[in-house]
């Protein structure tokens, strides 16, 4: 297996020097371009800040254009270096043989490709996002579709479709009356739901500075860390088919993922607080098909969705705000209050059944308010049972609910520390009682619980999954 390293090693150490260069010219692309892009009308109010200027946004675009350009020159570094001819001097290289070219891999070149074909598609569906405001109906199935590429290039290379039945509780596997379960057809559209819902859920984590950024740093750094696990605990076995192809797609998500994770700091380091640019939907999009990119071709999609654990469970809470049982404004992020600095949960109103007293209540809207309908009430009591949604009623007996603080995982945050949200008129000065959490503390929860998260993950992946899986 000696043989193989000399062979894929190469690739590596240069895609750890790409990604060197990747970070130094991801900043030099932002600091030149940002003034670009805020002259050509792509800049953001900063919604938590006292100033009104904007500020340049979707810079996740030059930060996507350097790390395609590292994908593309590592190409060279990685199969330049393969031989052309002839099988290993081990004789046990099953791909040489089988199409009889010699070592030159193929498979994992179209693999490569398929990488880059899905990244363009999310950055060019990310970039007219940010000129267009794309409705929520045709960007869903996009990324859907354009995962198709990957799919087949899963499907060449022999990729699994069952899934493993928990051996505990016992039970389980008596009732499917296997301790494998072949899900067919059901793993591939699996595979492409993850496409899609990798690439909007961070999109959804949005809207204070640096929080794109962050969650997509920690994901990254999560799953470079999973691949050197597989690398350290199969380097010293036996070169066998199974373990050789495992090192091969950890190795191929590292090519990914190193350079990836170099220009997200670079990226980071212009949207930390106080940002300086913001990074679009581009970004997020782009961010977010490279995870489930890596983790289609490198046959472990599963693990990547446990590495999105805040990511699930912000979408299952925003849920009745995507499907409409509860309002969903353009804006969900956390309101700022200028005297104290501090964010509060933001609210979305009620109808109280009096059309002119809702009027003067949010003193914006020309929308009739709706009432909560009794399902919304339901589950946001529910909600408010699990200290996720703060609610305010307009009866003294809790039946008829004026307002709900919006159904985000920030909100929910700052609804569990006990920050309560701003009284309803907007000129209140006076400092607030209760705990107080400025926007940068905020990013600071949103991280802790990101790695508190990633933390989880290896621990289901290394300790439970030995337990339930044995
Ligand atoms: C998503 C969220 C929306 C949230 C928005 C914030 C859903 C369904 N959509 O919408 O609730 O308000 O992201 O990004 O959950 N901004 C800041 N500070 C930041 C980042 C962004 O103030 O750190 C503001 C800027 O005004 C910027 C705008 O958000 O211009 C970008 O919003 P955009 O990415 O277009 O919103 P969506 O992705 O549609
Ligand atoms: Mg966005």
């Amino acid at each position: 297996s000696i043989l193989y390293y000399d062979d894929a090693f190469p690739g590596l150490f240069a895609a750890i020097g790409l990604s060197l260069i990747g970070y130094w010219a991801t900043s030099v692309a932002i600091s030149k371009t940002k003034d670009v892009f805020f002259s050509r009308g792509f800049k953001g109010r900063d919604l938590l800040k006292n100033k009104p200027e904007p500020i340049p946004e979707s810079l996740g675009l030059p930060t996507a254009a350097v790390y395609m350009g590292l994908l593309f020159l590592l190409i060279p570094f990685r199969y330049f270096s393969s031989r052309l001819q002839g099988v290993y001097k081990t004789g046990d290289d099953w791909e040489g043989r089988m199409d009889g070219r010699g070592g030159f891999p193929h498979h994992e070149l179209a693999t490569f490709l398929s990488a880059l074909l899905s990244f363009l598609s999310a950055i060019v569906l990310g970039f007219l996002d940010d000129v267009f405001d794309i409705r929520w109906r045709y960007k869903l199935p996009i990324p859907i579709i354009s995962s198709i590429p990957l799919l087949t290039v899963y499907y060449a290379g022999g990729g699994g479709t069952s899934v493993v039945v928990p051996g505990w509780p016992g039970v389980l596997r008596r009732w499917i009356g296997s301790s494998i379960l072949e899900l067919g057809p059901l793993y591939y559209l699996y595979m492409s739901l993850l496409s899609t819902f990798c690439t909007n859920s961070i999109n959804i984590i949005a809207g204070i500075n640096g929080v794109e950024v962050g969650q997509a740093i920690v994901i990254s750094l999560s799953l470079c860390l999973n691949s050197l696990l597989y690398l350290d605990s199969r380097a010293g076995m036996p070169g066998s088919r199974s373990s050789k192809e495992l090192l091969r797609r950890h190795l191929l998500s590292l090519y990914l993922l190193l350079p990836l994770t170099a220009v997200c700091c670079a990226l980071f380091s212009w949207n930390r607080y106080p940002a300086r640019v913001f990074v679009g939907d581009t970004f997020c999009y782009f961010a977010g098909m490279v995870f489930s990119t890596v983790g289609i071709l490198g046959h472990f999609s599963k693990t990547v969705l446990l590495f999105f654990v805040p990511q699930i469970f912000n979408f299952l809470l925003s849920c009745p705000q995507l499907f409409g049982l509860v309002p969903n404004p353009r804006h969900r992020v956390p309101r700022y209050h200028a005297e104290t600095n501090c964010v509060y949960p933001s609210i979305q109103y009620f109808g109280s059944g009096d059309v002119e007293a809702d009027k003067q209540l949010t003193n914006t809207s020309s929308r009739p308010l709706r009432p909560a309908s009794t399902i919304s009430t339901l589950v946001l009591k529910l909600l408010a049972a699990l200290h996720l949604v703060q609610l305010d009623f307009y009866d003294k007996y809790h039946r008829r609910i004026k307002s709900t603080t919006n159904l985000t995982i920030l909100n929910a945050i700052l609804v569990l520390r006990g920050v309560h949200h701003l009284p309803d008129s907007t000129t209140h000065t006076k400092p607030f009682k209760g705990p107080h959490i400025t926007e940068y503390g905020l990013w600071l929860h949103t991280m802790v619980l990101q790695v508190a998260g990633s933390c989880l993950a290896f621990a289901i992946r290394y300790w439970l999954a030995g337990i339930v899986f044995p």
